[in-house]
């Protein structure tokens, strides 16, 4: 078994017991599964068969370098949405031609650097950025690689945070305004128009929307071809959700052939940006019971010391993660409203879950914490940044150590 599995009723990464890699190095801790990230990157991969594709893996996701070391080892690419993902990436040996650069805003310094780098492509976002990048390129002598990230005004019938594809989110150039853009790029002398690009959100279940912008990309290329633009790829971006409830979710299989069918008309290349699908699943975040107290009639509050300043998601979207016991007692069924330790109403981990019995001290697993979680960790109340572990051929490491208040303090005054 890959992943985290029960052996001997204990809650396992991989094999190894979970409550002995917390009382080693501690909680609340993100560990993760080598084994279910090589899995879930090679299962991608296969599902797109011999159509050409690059899988250019979403850092904003999780980019701890021994993660992101792992997929390039695997063959992965690199989708940044800062010049600081970007220099990470490099850091880890990525080359500029494997990266793309996205992002709503991005400073002069950010251009300037991806420019000079002469990334896969920076996916420009709207005119005025288009018109700011090659002017820096003409500065500096150069010919910028762009792709257009396009807005087709659809609704990925995600959560309205992580919704990205409709008129009224910021990102993108609307689809009407592309036309009329893409004839212009026979003319320009410091942009290379390489690819179109599309990401019309996060945690999609559904496939109708994928299927949608994947046609309309399509379309548009064709438009392209037909003016003369010879594009490299098409950039059909993540998104692909993954089953937090245990419910039934569109597979890689299912994704990727969406794609294909929509693309190969144009014998394009696909390029996908996929984060979540592949990391999501790996990770785990351990936490303990600090607290137990009545709630209601028939409920108790668990505390536990991790909050939203180590995982956001239920406190900023709502979001549901299953919580388990990592050892669980004999007895019946108790409801819990799980919370975390930060001074906030809405630091609640998750609400009336039906657990077996818990005491203070007990450990917990949150489970398919593996993507934006430890990302979006913040130091609210000064707490610090959780370590992380990895899990590997019967072992574990840590990857990251746990922020001392020291790292904290060494930057004020
Ligand atoms: C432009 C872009 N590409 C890729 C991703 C990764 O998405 P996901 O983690 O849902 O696959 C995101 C995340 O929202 C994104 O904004």
């Amino acid at each position: 078994m890959i992943g985290f599995s029960r052996t001997d009723e204990i809650l396992t990464c991989d094999g190894v017991p979970l409550s002995a890699i917390a009382a080693a190095e501690g909680t609340p801790v993100y560990v993760y599964s080598a084994a279910m990230l090589r899995h879930r990157y090679r299962e991608l991969d296969a599902a797109f068969g011999d159509y050409p594709h690059a899988i250019h893996y979403a850092f904003k996701a999780n980019s701890t370098r021994a993660l992101v070391a792992e997929l390039r080892t695997l063959g992965s690419c690199v989708d940044a949405v800062s010049m600081w993902e970007v220099e990470v990436a490099r850091k880890v040996g990525f080359e500029p031609r494997q990266i793309v650069f996205d992002g709503v805003g991005k400073s002069d310094a950010e251009l300037e650097s991806a420019v000079a780098l002469d990334l896969k492509a920076i996916n420009v976002e709207s005119h005025r950025e288009l018109q700011r990048v090659e002017a820096i390129a003409a500065r500096m002598g150069t010919v910028a690689r762009v792709a257009i990230r396009v807005n087709p005004d659809i609704d990925a019938k995600s959560h309205p945070h992580i919704s990205t594809g409709l008129k009224v989110n910021k990102f993108g150039i609307p689809i009407g305004d592309v036309q009329t853009l893409l004839p212009t790029f026979k003319a320009r002398r410091a942009t290379h128009l390489v690819a179109l690009h599309m990401h019309v959100g996060s945690q999609i279940t559904n496939m109708d929307p994928i299927r949608g912008a994947a046609l309309k990309l399509a379309e548009l290329a064709h438009e392209a071809q037909h003016a003369g633009i010879a594009l490299e790829y098409l950039d059909a971006g993540g998104g692909l959700g993954i089953s937090y409830d245990g419910g039934a979710v569109p597979s890689f299989r299912d994704y990727a052939t969406a794609f294909v069918d929509a693309i190969r008309p144009t014998r394009l290349p696909i390029v996908v940006e996929p984060g979540r699908s592949i990391i999501g699943p790996a990770g785990a975040l351990v936490a303990r019971v600090l607290d137990l107290k009545p709630r209601t009639a028939t409920s108790e509050f668990a505390v536990i010391d991790a909050g939203m300043s180590e995982l956001m998601r239920p406190a900023l979207y709502n979001a549901f993660h299953l919580i388990e016991p990592i050892a669980a007692r004999i007895g019946g069924l108790k409801q819990y409203e799980i919370v975390g330790p930060v001074c906030e109403s809405g630091d609640v981990v998750g609400r009336d879950r039906m657990l077996t019995p818990l005491d203070v001290g007990d450990f917990v697993a949150i489970c398919d914490a593996g993507a934006y979680g430890a990302v979006m960790a913040s130091n609210y109340n000064r707490r610090p940044i959780p370590a992380e572990v990895l899990v590997d051929n019967g072992g574990w490491r840590v990857v990251r150590r746990r922020q001392t208040l020291n790292d904290l303090l060494a930057l004020e005054a």
